[in-house]
């Protein structure tokens, strides 16, 4: 049983010497509960909540001041609870590295977990979004979260191109790259000239044939991702309260539903699958 890194819960009990937090306060866990701030140290995933340290999956979690977080006020529990990776992925590709503006394309691939939170995050900041997936019901849920163009990638597996024919020419600004595989050329034909991919998931191949003359060309920025640190992840939680941006959550189950739980996460969901802990 894995044993969960995101996690939300209300503060019982300080140690003497804290001062980030009081009791009562609700806070979400980090999951590199040692990276604070600037680049991250070599052995941050020494210290991941989860996996290898305790995770949230308990009535009672004993964390460091600093490895927790305060959550968006505006957000419940479930909601908060599924922040601390899918959403902080997002926000460190687009925000932290991609510097989003107003105005800008960004290109999200499917309605997973962090994308939907790409979409929501891309859309309450200004930019177009446009959506790849395999399915056109996703397609219009993605369209309801903020998705500006939807393009099936099943039915145009020539993605890329339509990407490039809906930017005039020009390609995408930033895309989520959470394919990984040998589509990982595909995504350097569906940005700019100077455009940000983010190497967030390798769902198709962990390794790829990239054709580097294109990356040269194109003075791609292919930037990898490992979630993000807590700086940003407070700023994320702001900006979640200043645009009310809310957590999508496929089904909430109950601690004696875990096992359930994790078998809906193997099946595939639209959203988060939460596990509340009364
Ligand atoms: N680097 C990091 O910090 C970090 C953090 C979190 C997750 N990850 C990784 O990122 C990946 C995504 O995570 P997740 O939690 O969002 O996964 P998920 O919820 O399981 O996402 C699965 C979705 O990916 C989409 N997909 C699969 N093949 C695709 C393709 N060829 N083109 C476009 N979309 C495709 C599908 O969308 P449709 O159903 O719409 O087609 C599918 O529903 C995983 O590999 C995960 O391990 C990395």
């Amino acid at each position: 049983m894995k044993r969960l890194s995101d996690a939300v819960g209300t503060i019982v009990k300080v140690g003497a010497k804290v001062t980030r937090f009081k009791v009562g306060e609700r806070v979400t866990s980090h999951l590199y509960s040692k990276w604070i701030d600037g680049a991250p140290a070599p052995n941050e995933p020494d210290f991941c909540f989860g996996a290898p340290l305790p995770g949230g999956l308990a009535e009672y979690m004993i964390i460091h001041e600093e490895s927790a977080v305060l959550a968006p006020e505006t957000l419940n529990d479930e909601e908060a609870s599924t922040l601390p990776i899918a959403a902080l992925t997002a926000w460190y590709s687009l925000v932290t590295y991609g510097n989003l503006q107003p105005g800008e394309t960004v290109v999200i691939q499917g309605t997973g977990g962090v994308s939907i939170f790409g979409i929501q995050i891309a859309h309450a900041l200004g930019a177009r979004v446009i959506v790849t997936t395999s399915s056109d019901e996703k397609g219009q849920r993605a369209r309801e979260l903020g998705a500006d163009e939807i393009i099936n990638y099943v039915k145009t597996p020539d993605w890329a191109k339509e990407v490039q024919r809906l930017t005039n020419g020009k390609g995408a600004d930033q895309l989520l790259e959470v394919v990984g595989g040998e589509g990982l050329n595909d995504s350097v034909e569906a940005t700019k000239v100077t455009g940000q991919i983010a190497v967030i998931g390798f769902l198709a191949g962990q390794s790829t044939h990239l054709d580097l003359m294109r990356v040269i060309f194109k003075q791609t920025k292919i930037q990898g991702i490992a979630v993000g640190n807590r700086t940003a992840f407070e700023e994320m939680n702001k900006a979640f309260d200043r645009y009310t941006i809310k957590p999508v959550i496929d089904t909430v189950y109950s601690f004696e539903q875990a096992v359930e739980a994790y078998k809906h996460l193997g099946r595939g969901a639209f959203g988060k699958i939460v596990i509340k802990i009364s």
